[in-house]
């Protein structure tokens, strides 16, 4: 994607809406690029748009949406501050997992959005987007948690997917949702020492 980094993420965006990589192109009603600051530091990458997703264009603005919102709110952060996408832009058909073949076939818009907007940390969330980027076969459970040294020095962080805590709601110790409040911490704790280190040199 050497020339794509050539682009400005607005002009990936506009290319990126008539993509027919993959059958997915053929059922979206929206494709659903990727929103947020273009120069974050951090950006969260999900499996795929949702019915709510393909209805507005805009990524994690469903219900799932509302609780990644809160999960940010939690640590003071916004929306706004990050950059939010997904490891494919059109909705699987009835939200079933997207196929190897097409996050493959979409794997150059989002390597192509990294490049530009080059942040210190990606959280990926889900086994979807967790297994693809980290290229890993273990489950969420086990692989979450942890920063991962990933390509040009970015690290990966891998979190439980909000629709999943929707599905388990308890917050006991120990439970998805408790270790994600903990997780969103250290993702924020890991931002201020990473960004320090960028500032000193
Ligand atoms: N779930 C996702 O993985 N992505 C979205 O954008 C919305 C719900
Ligand atoms: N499966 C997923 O894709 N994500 C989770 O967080 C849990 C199970």
């Amino acid at each position: 994607m050497k020339a794509c980094t050539l682009v400005t993420l607005e002009e990936l965006e506009r290319r990126a809406q008539s993509c027919q990589r993959c059958g997915l192109g053929e059922t979206r009603t929206n494709l659903v690029f990727g929103e947020g600051d273009p120069g974050a530091d951090l950006m969260f990458v999900g499996e795929g748009p949702g019915e709510v997703e393909d209805r507005t264009g805009r990524p994690f603005v469903g219900p799932a949406g509302q609780l990644l919102t809160q999960i940010l709110h939690s640590v003071g952060m916004d929306r706004e501050d990050v950059y939010i996408t997904n490891v494919v832009k059109c909705r699987p058909p009835a939200n079933r997992v997207p196929t190897k073949q097409e996050m493959d076939a979409c794997w150059e818009w989002l390597a192509a959005q990294i490049a530009l907007i080059r942040p210190l940390i990606i959280v990926t969330l889900g086994n979807a987007a967790t297994q693809r980027l980290l290229g890993k076969t273990e489950g969420i459970g086990q692989l979450r948690g942890r920063f991962y040294r990933w390509k040009g020095g970015i690290e990966l962080f891998p979190m439980f997917h909000p629709s999943f805590l929707l599905r388990n709601p308890s917050r006991k110790k120990g439970s998805p949702k408790y270790l994600t409040w903990m997780d969103i911490q250290a993702v924020k704790e890991r931002l201020s020492l990473l960004r320090s280190r960028t500032r000193d040199g």
